[in-house]
Parts: structure tokens; sequence; C-alpha cells
């Protein structure tokens, strides 16, 4: 089966929500097999690596102060098309356009505090898992009772 790693995140407001479990339960419903997992409070030179892309935006010193104000939950999820199905899970980066049964359509209401992040493609995961995890052998390989059942 063609697979593939992603990115996830639980944003400090997720944390703080006590949304943690309730996140990683959807996506190990949908399938997924979660391969790398730790609780971090980032610093905020280490934020503005990861949101690099975002640096001229207005809102860029806001989201950085937000997403140092308390831990995230850094993960690694793996399965087929978990990139675009990941994104799916999370829902619409603004809660406005996220559909109900989303997470952030089921949780949030502001763009500002919209609780998780998700890679947007199998490049940019590669580079986040890299930057979260380190280079070097970044997850774990197990075997899950799902997969030896079917
Ligand atoms: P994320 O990286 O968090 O998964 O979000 P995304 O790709 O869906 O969206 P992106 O455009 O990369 O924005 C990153 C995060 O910046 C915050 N944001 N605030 N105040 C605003 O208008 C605004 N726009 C974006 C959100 O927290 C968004 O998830």
């Amino acid at each position: 089966m063609a697979t593939e790693q992603t990115y996830i995140m639980i944003k400090p407001d997720g944390v703080q929500r006590g949304l943690t479990g309730e996140i990683i339960g959807r996506f190990e419903r949908r399938g997924y097999k979660l391969v790398a997992m730790k609780l971090v409070h980032a610093s905020q030179e280490h934020l503005e690596k990861h949101y690099a892309d975002l640096k001229g935006k207005p809102f860029f010193p806001g989201l950085v102060k937000y997403m140092a104000s308390g831990p995230v939950v850094a993960m690694v999820w793996e399965g087929k098309d978990v990139v675009k199905q990941g994104r799916a899970l999370l829902g619409a980066t603004n809660p406005l356009a996220s559909a109900p049964g989303t997470i952030r359509g089921d949780f949030a209401i502001d763009v500002g505090r919209n609780i998780c992040h998700g890679s947007d493609a199998v490049e940019s995961a590669k580079k986040e898992i890299a930057l979260w995890f380190g280079e070097q052998n970044p997850t774990i390989n197990y075997t899950r009772a799902v997969d030896t059942w079917v």
C-alpha cells in the first residue's frame, strides 16, 4: 500500500482545552498510525522557522506569540493519503469555513485560535517532521493489531 507521513500539531489552545485525546482519537479511528509524538513548549525562534513562509503577513507576530504561549503536541501520522486526509480531518483554516464534523468545525470559532496544524503537502511534511523531530530516525516502526487482522 502506498503510504506517506504528515506532521500534525495540536496548538496551545487545543492542549489547554483538553482536546488532545479527541484529536488523536479522530486520526486513530480514521485508520491512521501514530509514529512519533511529544509535548513541547516551543521557542519563538523555532516557531519562526516553522512559519517562515508567513513571515511577511500582518498576523505573523501574533501567530508566533500565540504558538509560544504554551505547549503543543507534535505528532507524525502515517497512512494512505494522510497529508490530504489529515487536512480534511482538521477542516478549513478559518473556522468560519470549517464544515461541522471536522475538528475546527466542531471546536473552533476563531482563525487565530484554530486548535491544530497539518502539513499542506508531502514535501512540507518532510521539512516539518525534520524541524520538530530531527533528521535522524524521527519516527518509530511498530505493528498495530489492525495491521495483521485484514
Ligand atoms: P496551519 O499551518 O496552522 O495548519 O494553517 P494553514 O496552513 O491552514 O494556514 P496558513 O495560511 O499557513 O496560516 C497558518 C496559521 O496562521 C493563523 N492565521 N491567522 N489572523 C489571521 O488572519 C490568520 N490567518 C492565518 C492560523 O492559526 C493559521 O492556522
